[in-house]
């Protein structure tokens, strides 16, 4: 799962609010950056690499890894007026992904393999 929409939808105060000392009045327009708690370096250290194995866990019996829960993974929004299609969504994402692994063979490219290939 990536930051598909790392701009957020846009949202407006219902009543007067104080964030970190500011006075958001009534009414005032918002956009919630869903990227500062996606790319936040303490809570997923370098969010910048792919690494899957950051939402694994061992398993109680020792025996291999189940996915973990993590509340801070929000690429579909949170709260009232979060993603209504998040189901759906995931759902087709699994589908790509399974199909995509299932018809084709993914390696590691060889990097300097290639760049001698082209330099030739
Ligand atoms: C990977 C795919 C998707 C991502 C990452 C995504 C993400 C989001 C995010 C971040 C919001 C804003 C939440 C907020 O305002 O706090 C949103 C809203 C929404 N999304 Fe998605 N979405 C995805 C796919 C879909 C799909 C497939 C549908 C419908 C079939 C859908 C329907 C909606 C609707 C209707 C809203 C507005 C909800 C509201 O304002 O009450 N989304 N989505």
């Amino acid at each position: 799962m990536c930051n598909l929409l790392a701009q957020n939808l846009l949202h407006r105060t219902t009543r007067d609010v104080e964030l970190n000392g500011y006075t958001l009045p009534v009414g005032t327009r918002i956009v919630p950056q869903l990227c500062t708690v996606l790319f936040d370096e303490e809570i997923f250290p370098e969010p910048m690499r792919f690494k899957p194995e950051r939402f694994l866990e061992k398993k109680e019996n020792g025996c291999g890894y189940k996915l973990m829960k993590c509340e801070e993974l929000i690429p579909f929004g949170v709260g009232k007026r979060q993603c209504l299609g998040e189901s759906l969504a995931r759902q087709e994402l699994f589908l790509f992904t399974a199909n995509l692994f299932h018809r084709y063979t993914v390696r590691l490219l060889k990097l300097h393999h290639c760049l001698r290939a082209k330099s030739t």
